[in-house]
């Protein structure tokens, strides 16, 4: 099953920004109860970090889909439909968009 990777890492150090000092575990939970309500076929996972930090809070779509970055809980609709246009991509659907 395809996998949203949320970033959840948390520094405490303002001089060191991160995902979840920017909100980011309140949006994985938020994402996580829509995937559920909305039937979206797709694994939420939390992750400690991304490499992306500065432009978070990051999410990711595994396998070979995009980073989404600067999430905000007033992009979520926006954001659900991108997760839920990728959650339904046939799978191998990137492989075959690659190839042609
Ligand atoms: S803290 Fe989220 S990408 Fe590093």
């Amino acid at each position: 099953m395809k996998q949203l990777i949320v970033c959840i890492n948390h520094r405490a150090n303002p001089a060191q920004p991160s995902c979840g000092a920017r909100g980011s575990v309140l949006l994985a939970d938020h994402l996580q109860q829509e995937i559920i309500r909305q039937e979206i076929p797709i694994t939420l996972q939390r992750y400690a970090c991304l490499g992306r930090c500065n432009d978070g809070p990051n999410l990711k779509l595994a396998p070979g889909g995009e980073f989404i970055s600067a999430v905000t809980m007033d992009q979520m609709e926006r954001v659900l439909q991108q997760i839920t246009a990728f959650a339904r991509l046939p799978d191998g659907g990137l492989q075959a968009d690659m190839e042609t």
